[in-house]
């Protein structure tokens, strides 16, 4: 049993971790501001300070609380927002990220465990699936504060021997999915759907991601604990467009989603599919949610909570 630091706790994916970890008899206490996430998110065992993550007051929790681990998941997560206010994301993502990261050395944790991404950092690449090895080339500020943030896990490993493990998630989907911001574009079409609201395909709608489930994710991500690695990817290395997603959440939900097209915006990826086999080999890791299942879980979760 360990005591386990989630910031963004209150978050989609952060949120649960959480219970994962709580299911596995550790003891955790979460960080987040609730700018995007909600209490209503937080399990009733775990200790919520509400605080940001670049605030001063993040020295006294550390050296109170002594975490053995954590798992570095609060930030902005808006691709949009990043680049109409890049000053505001890097506060965030980036002075917040060195505050965790420089208190989680100062205090000897034992490992700290961040939410990357592979999409905004592999951007649009010369064929699919992007590997670890991969260029970076983040065509985003989101994506070049999630790899500046990467640099400094590197930089404090060789300095003060920090252990880390970055996660390079694919599009990441689920229950507790905020759906008002720009980022879960599954959690959107059904929420709409729901609320019989308009839905819009950017483009022609051929552009692709790959889904990933966030039971699958979560369970990539608390692997780290025990397993070595630094930078792993976490997908299924499926591509799906949005007109095939739109199509399979109306056919598996038995749902209209009411859409218009609408311009794409600025740099926004045609293709985006990340290999998952390093994480498959080393880690002896396997997707287990397929996209049909987790879209019905999905819809399912966000037809009670609109009861
Ligand atoms: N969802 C995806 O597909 C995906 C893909 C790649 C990477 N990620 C990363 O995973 C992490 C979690 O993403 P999510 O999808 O669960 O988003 P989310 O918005 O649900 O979670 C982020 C959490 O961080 C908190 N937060 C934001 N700014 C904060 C601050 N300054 N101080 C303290 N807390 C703050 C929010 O309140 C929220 O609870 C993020 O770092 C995100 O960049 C997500």
């Amino acid at each position: 049993m360990a005591k386990i630091l989630v910031t963004g706790g209150a978050g989609f994916i952060g949120s649960h971790i959480v219970d994962d970890l709580l299911a596995k008899k550790h003891r955790v206490v979460i960080i987040d501001n609730l700018s995007s996430g909600y209490a209503r998110n937080v399990n009733s065992k775990a200790k919520l300070y509400r605080f940001s993550i670049d605030s001063n007051r993040i020295n006294g929790i550390f050296r109170k609380e002594k975490f053995d681990y954590v798992f570095h998941l609060a930030g902005q997560i808006d691709i949009q927002k990043s680049i109409d206010n890049p000053v505001a994301d890097a506060t965030t993502n980036i002075v917040g990220s060195i505050n965790i990261i420089q208190q989680s050395a100062d205090n000897k944790v034992k490992k700290m465990v961040f939410a990357s991404t592979g999409g905004a950092i592999y951007g649009e690449t010369k064929g699919t699936p992007a590997t670890e090895l991969f260029p970076e080339v983040p065509v985003s500020p989101y994506g070049i504060g999630k790899l500046a943030v990467e640099k400094y896990l590197e930089y404090f490993k060789l300095q003060y021997g920090l252990d880390y493990t970055i996660m390079r998630y694919s599009n990441v989907y689920g229950p507790r999915q905020n759906a008002k911001g720009e980022a879960g574009v599954v959690a959107i079409f059904i929420d709409n759907a729901i609320k019989n609201l308009q839905s819009i395909i950017y483009g022609n709608g051929k552009q692709t991601r790959d889904f990933l489930y966030v039971g699958d994710a979560v369970r990539a991500t608390v692997m780290a604990i025990k397993k070595n690695g630094k930078v792993m990817n976490v997908s299924t290395t499926k591509e799906t467009s949005i007109l095939q997603l739109y199509n399979k959440i109306m056919k598996i939900g038995n749902i209209q989603i009411k859409q218009k097209f609408g311009k794409s915006p600025d740099g926004d990826q045609r293709r985006s599919c990340l290999s998952n086999s390093l994480i498959r080999r080393k880690w002896n890791f396997s997707v287990s949610s397929s996209l049909d299942r987790g879209i019905k879980e999905t819809i399912q979760w966000f037809k009670e909570e609109s009861l």
